[in-house]
C-alpha cells in the first residue's frame, strides 16, 4: 500500500534504529521519531536510499505531555496510514530514587509509559477501521525480574507495559489488531551510556549480551506474526522461564553473579 507506514519511536539508535532498517527492508515506509534531529535526518536518507521506501521523521521529546499528540497530528496532516506502531523509546535513571525530582520521574513515566498509551490510543481507531494493525511495545526482561537496586521504576513500568499489551490483545485481536511485548535482555546499544550504567553493563558476561540487530529482527518478526510476547534468544527464554518458576532467593543469587551491582542491596 502506498500510504502504509510504520511509526517508530526512539529510532535514532539501538533497537529502534535496527527495527526501522528491518521494517524498511520489507518495503514499508517509515516515520521515525526521537529527540536528535540531525541523526534522524541522516538515517532517514540512508534508509530511504538503501531500501527504496519513503522515510519521514518528526523530532520530539516524548517527555513532553503533548508530544504523542503532535506526532499523531503530523501523521494525519501528511495522510500517512500508520498500520505498524513500534513503541520503543526508553532510557533509565541511574540516580537513587530518593534523590531524583518528581519531575524527572514523571518525565520517565511519560517516555516509557504514558506516551505508549497515548500513541496506541491515537492510532488504534484507524487501525480498527482498516481491520489491520500491528503494535510492538519494547519492554524488557526486567518486567519479569526481581526488584533491582538501580532504576527502581524501570522494572515496574515494563511490567505495566506488558499488561497493557495483553489488554490490547484481549480487546482488539478479533478486529485484526495485535500487540507484541518485546522483552529483550542485555542488548548492546547506547542505552547503558545514556542511562549512566555503562560500568554495570561492562561487567555483564558476554554470553548475556546480544546485538540490537538480532533483537530487532526477532521482535519485528513476532510483531508481524501477531505474537503477544517475544523474548528474543534461547538464553533469555530460559532465563525468563527461571524467573517465572524459581524462588526469589535462588534468583537473587544468580542475579548477583550475572548482573553485578543490580541486586546488591
Ligand atoms: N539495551 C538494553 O539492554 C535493553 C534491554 C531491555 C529493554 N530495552 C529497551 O529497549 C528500548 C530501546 O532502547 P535501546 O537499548 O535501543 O537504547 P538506545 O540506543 O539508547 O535508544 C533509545 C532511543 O530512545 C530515544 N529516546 C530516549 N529518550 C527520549 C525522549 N525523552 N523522547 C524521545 N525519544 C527518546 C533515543 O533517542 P534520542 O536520544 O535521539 O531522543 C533513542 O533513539 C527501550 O525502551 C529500553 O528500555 C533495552
Amino acid at each position: 500500500m502506498k500510504n502504509d507506514y510504520a511509526l517508530i519511536t526512539g529510532a535514532s539508535s539501538g533497537i529502534g534504529l535496527e527495527s526501522a532498517r528491518y521494517i524498511a527492508g520489507k518495503g514499508i515506509n517509515l516515520i521515525l521519531t526521537a529527540r536528535r534531529e540531525d541523526i534522524l535526518a541522516n538515517i532517514s536518507s540512508e534508509i530511504s536510499e538503501k531500501y527504496n521506501v519513503h522515510v519521514d521523521y518528526f523530532p520530539c521529546d516524548l517527555g513532553e505531555v503533548d508530544a504523542p499528540i503532535k506526532i499523531y497530528n503530523y501523521c494525519e496532516l501528511k495522510n500517512y496510514e500508520v498500520n505498524l506502531l513500534v513503541n520503543n523509546a526508553g532510557y533509565g535513571i541511574p540516580t537513587s530514587f530518593h534523590k531524583t525530582s518528581i519531575e524527572e520521574e514523571e518525565k520517565f513515566i511519560r517516555v516509557l509509559g504514558t506516551s505508549v498509551i497515548v500513541l496506541t490510543k491515537s492510532f488504534l481507531p484507524k487501525m480498527i477501521e482498516r481491520g489491520y494493525g500491528r503494535i510492538m511495545i519494547v519492554s524488557s526482561v526486567a518486567a519479569f525480574s526481581p526488584p533491582s537496586s538501580i532504576q527502581p521504576l524501570y522494572g515496574p513500568i515494563k511490567t505495566f507495559m506488558n499488561r497493557f499489551s495483553d489488554s490490547i490483545n484481549i480487546n482488539y485481536n478479533h478486529l485484526g489488531i495485535s500487540s507484541t511485548a518485546l522483552c529483550p535482555g542485555f542488548t548492546v546499544t547506547e542505552f547503558h551510556t545514556a542511562s549512566g550504567v555503562q560500568d554495570e553493563m561492562d561487567r555483564v558476561p558476554s554470553f548475556l549480551k546480544f546485538s540490537a540487530e538480532r533483537i530487532a529482527k526477532e521482535g519485528v518478526e513476532a510483531m508481524f506474526a501477531g505474537k503477544p510476547i517475544c523474548v528474543p534468544t534461547m538464553t533469555y527464554k530460559i532465563l525468563v522461564f527461571m524467573l517465572k518458576n524459581f524462588p526469589a532467593s535462588i534468583l537473587s543469587l544468580f542475579g548477583r553473579k550475572l548482573a553485578p551491582g543490580r541486586y546488591d542491596k
